[in-house]
């Protein structure tokens, strides 16, 4: 069974939690993307929602599916994020940003009362760390950031090498945000907690692609004699 698939039955899943009149989060990313078309499918069928996209390419997918849109200074409460995510643990803490949309992500996360993360199995961990870090950085002054980054990371007791994005072209990733994405790959993130605080503490860090106390719930797929059946 494909990944697509079964990111497919998670992203289905996830519009049956949808309810009329709400207020929702629209996440970043393959699964989100499948959410939001197969939550067009219910707007065009007359469901009465507004979402807040956390990427100009999730603005764009929520534009063509016919979904309604708003921002967080028009609407800063929202009910109900779905996002997916690049790792997942079993106290619900998450690795974001590998489609380099975490900062909104995160801002839209936190102004929602539930957020539910829409994933394929592949992306249970017991240890986050697995998948890089995503760190997101101002431009100005990246080497001296980079090296305040590298001894925050030895500080929460994690190792591994940093990398600055390159999109497809080579040149650097730069986010919505006008921002660059350092990657650590940091292998095992024992204290996600601690790595957090540290990562915050540094001057030109924007944000991290840890997602502590964010997430309120998940919905996993996985393949089941060749069906996706959600765990
Ligand atoms: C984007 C994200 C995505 O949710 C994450 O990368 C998972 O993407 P996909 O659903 O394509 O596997 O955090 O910033």
């Amino acid at each position: 069974m494909s990944p697509a698939a079964l990111k497919r039955a998670a992203a289905a899943r996830a519009v049956g939690l949808v309810e009329d009149g709400m207020r929702l989060g629209l996440g970043t990313g393959s699964t989100a993307t499948l959410f939001v078309e197969l939550l067009g499918e219910r707007v065009r069928a007359g469901l009465s929602v507004v979402g807040v996209p956390t990427s100009e390419a999730t603005r764009r997918a929520a534009e063509a599916a016919g979904i309604p849109l708003t921002t967080l200074d028009d609407t800063p409460d929202l009910d109900l994020t779905i996002d997916g995510a690049d790792e997942i643990d079993p106290q619900l803490r998450l690795i974001k940003g590998g489609g380099g949309a975490l900062l909104r992500e995160k801002i839209v996360a936190a102004a929602s009362r539930r957020m539910v993360v829409i994933v394929d199995a592949a992306k249970r961990v017991e240890t986050l760390g697995r998948f890089p870090l995503p760190i997101e950085v101002v431009p100005f002054g990246l080497v001296a950031t980079t090296l305040a980054v590298a001894a925050a990371i030895r500080s929460a007791g994690c190792a591994g090498p940093l990398a600055v994005r390159k999109g497809a072209d080579g040149t650097p990733f730069l986010t919505d945000g006008g921002h660059l994405i350092l990657d650590a790959g940091l292998s095992r993130i024992p204290d996600p907690e601690a790595l957090g605080r540290a990562l915050v503490a540094v001057p030109g860090v924007v944000e991290h692609g840890l997602f502590l106390g964010l997430a309120t719930g998940a919905i996993v797929a996985e393949a089941a004699d060749g069906q996706p059946r959600i765990v």
